[in-house]
């Protein structure tokens, strides 16, 4: 479909305001434009996001960091179709979701969207097969198709042989990896991570980076990703800071395995 073969097509400058872009091929997956979100409290209105402008490219895997309550998980909900912005577009694949319904984000975000939480957010009743089979019980797949697909995204994230296992029978790093697989098993075009490895010990938290990385690598998956930790950032290709309501820096890493 986009593959990579023109370099030169390349959208002219003018074509797009200042902000931060992190490359990729063909045409940006995400694209951001002069989005505004305030939230109100009582009678007083504090602006979280002014005029954010950014672009990430397919296959791109994105951190994002910066100062607590600088507006990073506002930031990921409007990326994501959980909330709307006050002004300004957000084009996924081409697509303003601004512009979309209730019931039309919601299939939207089913189909294009997988979300990974700091504190996991399992079904704590269900167990790890029917955690991750959830979002597919909401599609035409059968029965079968379904076992298929669970058995085959648990053996990606390396839990083959915890299928049965309810939430509180796993470390926090294999939940967190349920999560990643309930996260890709629609396999959607974009996945969302909020300081996924923010709850987790460091062998954990680089067990599951080293996951989101051969996702990015090896399935394509284009990955945002808000963290406080460093070793984090570094398992991405792009880091951008947000703080007082703007985009502020981006510097590229060195490539993956260059
Ligand atoms: N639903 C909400 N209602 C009111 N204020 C909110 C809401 N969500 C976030 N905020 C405020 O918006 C700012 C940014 O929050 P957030 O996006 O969670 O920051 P971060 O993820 O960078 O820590 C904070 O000041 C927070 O208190
Ligand atoms: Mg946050």
């Amino acid at each position: 479909m986009n593959s990579a073969a023109s370099g030169a097509q390349t959208a002219p400058a003018s074509a797009r305001p200042a902000g931060v872009r992190s490359a990729g091929s063909g045409p940006p997956l995400i694209e951001i434009r002069h989005v505004s979100k305030s939230y109100t409290r009582g009678e007083q209105v504090v602006p979280v996001l002014t005029d954010i402008n950014l672009d990430v490219g397919r296959g791109e895997f994105v951190a994002l960091m910066g100062p607590s309550g600088s507006g990073k998980s506002t930031l990921l909900n409007l990326i994501a179709g959980i909330d709307k912005p006050d002004a300004g577009q957000i084009a996924i694949n081409g697509e303003d979701i601004t512009q979309l319904g209730e019931g039309d984000l919601a299939g939207w975000r089913a189909a294009s969207v997988g979300f990974i939480f700091q504190f996991y957010n399992l079904m704590p009743v269900l167990n790890a097969f029917e955690n991750v089979e959830l979002p597919l019980l909401l599609t035409a797949l059968s029965r079968a198709e379904r076992r298929a697909r669970v058995e085959m995204t648990l053996a990606l994230v390396g839990l083959s042989d915890r299928m049965d296992h309810r939430p509180n029978e796993l470390s926090g790093g294999q939940q967190q990896r349920v999560a990643i697989a309930r996260a890709i098993v629609s396999d959607p075009l974009l996945l969302i991570a909020d300081e996924p490895t923010g709850d987790l010990d460091r062998t954990s938290a680089a067990e599951v980076l080293a996951l989101l990385r051969r996702l990015n690598e090896e399935l394509d998956k284009t990955i945002v990703m808000v963290t406080h930790d460093p070793r984090a950032a570094e398992a991405a290709r792009h880091l951008i800071y947000l703080d007082k309501g703007q985009l502020t820096d981006t510097s590229p890493f060195a490539a993956h395995g260059a």
